[in-house]
């Protein structure tokens, strides 16, 4: 038996006392042990980040960035045994998990961009009032402290990436907590974190158990949360320490808008394809996946063949092979749970037109039509493969279809009408509208995150640092303006 793969505290390795399984989705075997820390080993981490948190904001913003640059380089030359990890941990079809592994690439390199032009400070004249004659203010952001990043599974790498990089860019130390089923791929970005010059304490990656975190969230020496996960999970987090900061990635049921005038049938089978990837890729686990479809009555009866038929040919099997497109969902009991809600839902009268049917932890890709709406497929996050198609009469009844969810993360709308995009913007209560495409577009550079039940907060780099600092304003007096 080889021995467990260390973690990394305070920036060195390290081993506890007792280790974690992690399972191949796919082969149901084991893929690693990894050890995971004591309570002493994560005070010891804590008092580290809490110690060094000065001076590491104070850190030059060149030694900053040369890590962040660093850890981007050292991604790409990985690429490849990093995605058969994120694959084989995840059970993440090969070609998303090296698609996975280039998001993280440009996450680094942007923190890096950021972190140069952080914090230059935008001057303000006061003298506007009579009161403020001769005086400057000089606004500037520092770390509000400690971030302690908690990540799911569905992008084991990326995921932790987003909460990593802006710390390090905004000079605040972080501890990242991956999920208990996907921390290896986490822990390699640690591999990376350690060829750094980064100060001690700077960053830990701690692979305890869910049960033990309720005390790290309380610990007064991480102020900042930064979660991503189920809806359950973040508010119970942020209802416990309501005075904290807490940044809170959740659930949503990305919906898909298909106007009338999207209609030619070079549009409708663009809308079909990118529709049904997207209902699909990750096995559907990802929060801005495509889980219905609003479609016009005018394109309605056309569409509807054309996902049925692209959902079909999603090619599903084995994550290691370059040609799978779905692979397992994270384990058996998730593709049990989507099981139960689609036969729920055919139960109360949903007509099932491809799929619904379970392998162990694979769930077949699966289209749903006349779905009640008092089913938990209507009205809760599926994640998990499987697509609901609604048919409403215009825009005004396909908005108010989006809007009738307690969720908000993002959606596509699939339309040629400039004037339709900009009254979509304005009327659709989610955190991004994405037009000609899917909801699950995500560039990681922009402002992500929710409205309503699907979270509080935004990622993307640049916005993520901000959410992890706080302007002090720098008041000079008697200047010659
Ligand atoms: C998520 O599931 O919220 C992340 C989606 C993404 O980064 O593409």
């Amino acid at each position: 038996m080889t021995s467990p793969r260390s973690f990394w505290l305070a920036g060195r390795e390290a081993t506890g006392e007792t280790t974690l399984t992690v399972t191949s989705p796919w082969t149901g075997r084991p893929v690693d042990q990894v050890s995971v820390p004591t309570d002493d080993q994560v005070e010891e981490a804590v008092a580290a980040a809490h110690a060094v948190r000065e001076e590491f904001s104070a850190t030059p913003a060149h030694v900053r960035a040369a890590a962040l640059d660093h850890v981007s380089k050292r991604l790409v030359e990985r690429t490849e045994e990093i995605a058969q990890l994120i694959s084989a941990e995840n059970g993440k079809p090969i070609k998303w998990a090296r698609g996975e592994v280039r998001r993280s690439v440009s996450v680094f390199r942007f923190a890096a961009e950021e972190a140069r032009r952080f914090n230059s400070g935008e001057a303000q004249r006061l003298d506007t009032d009579v009161a403020g004659q001769g005086r400057l203010a000089l606004t500037r952001r520092f770390p509000k402290g400690v971030v302690l990043g908690i990540t799911p599974f569905n992008f084991p790498l990326n995921q932790c990436a987003h909460k990593v990089a802006p710390a390090i860019a905004a000079g605040a130390p972080i501890i990242l907590k991956p999920a208990p089923n996907t921390p290896l791929s986490a822990l390699v970005l640690g591999d990376l974190l350690a060829e750094t010059d980064l100060p001690e304490g700077a960053w830990s990656v701690l692979p305890v158990a869910n049960d033990r975190m309720p005390a790290l969230v309380q610990d007064e020496r991480l102020p900042v949360i930064s979660f991503t996960g189920s809806e359950r999970v973040g508010y119970a987090i942020m209802d416990s320490v309501p005075r904290k900061h807490c940044t809170l990635e959740l659930g949503g049921n990305g919906a898909a808008v298909v106007l009338g005038d999207f209609t030619s049938d070079e549009d409708l089978d663009r809308a079909a394809d990118r529709i049904a990837t997207f209902s699909n890729y990750q096995g559907g686990q990802s929060c801005i996946s495509v889980q219905r479809v609003i479609a016009d009555a005018a394109v309605y009866d056309r569409l509807l063949p054309r996902i049925v038929a692209a959902v079909e040919a999603q090619v599903t099997g084995d994550p290691a092979d370059d040609r799978t497109d779905v692979g397992p969902l994270v384990s058996e009991d998730a593709a049990s749970r989507v099981e139960s809600w689609v036969d729920e839902a055919v139960g109360a009268g949903a007509t099932l037109y491809t799929g619904g049917k379970r392998e162990r932890a694979s769930y077949a890709p699966t289209v749903l039509a006349d779905v009640p709406a008092d089913t938990t497929l209507a009205c809760e996050e599926v994640f998990g493969p499987v697509l609901t198609v609604l048919k409403v009469s215009g825009e005004t009844e396909a908005f108010a279809a989006v809007n009738d969810s307690k969720y908000g993360l993002q959606t596509g709308v699939f339309t040629r009408d400039l004037r339709a995009a900009f009254r979509a913007h304005r009327a659709l209560e989610v955190g991004g509208v994405v037009i000609g495409d899917v909801p699950s577009y995500r560039a990681d550079q922009m402002p992500y995150g929710g409205v309503k039940q699907s979270g509080v907060g935004r990622e993307g780099v640049k916005f993520a640092m901000d959410d992890y600092t706080y302007e002090r304003v720098l008041i000079l007096t008697d200047l010659a303006l």
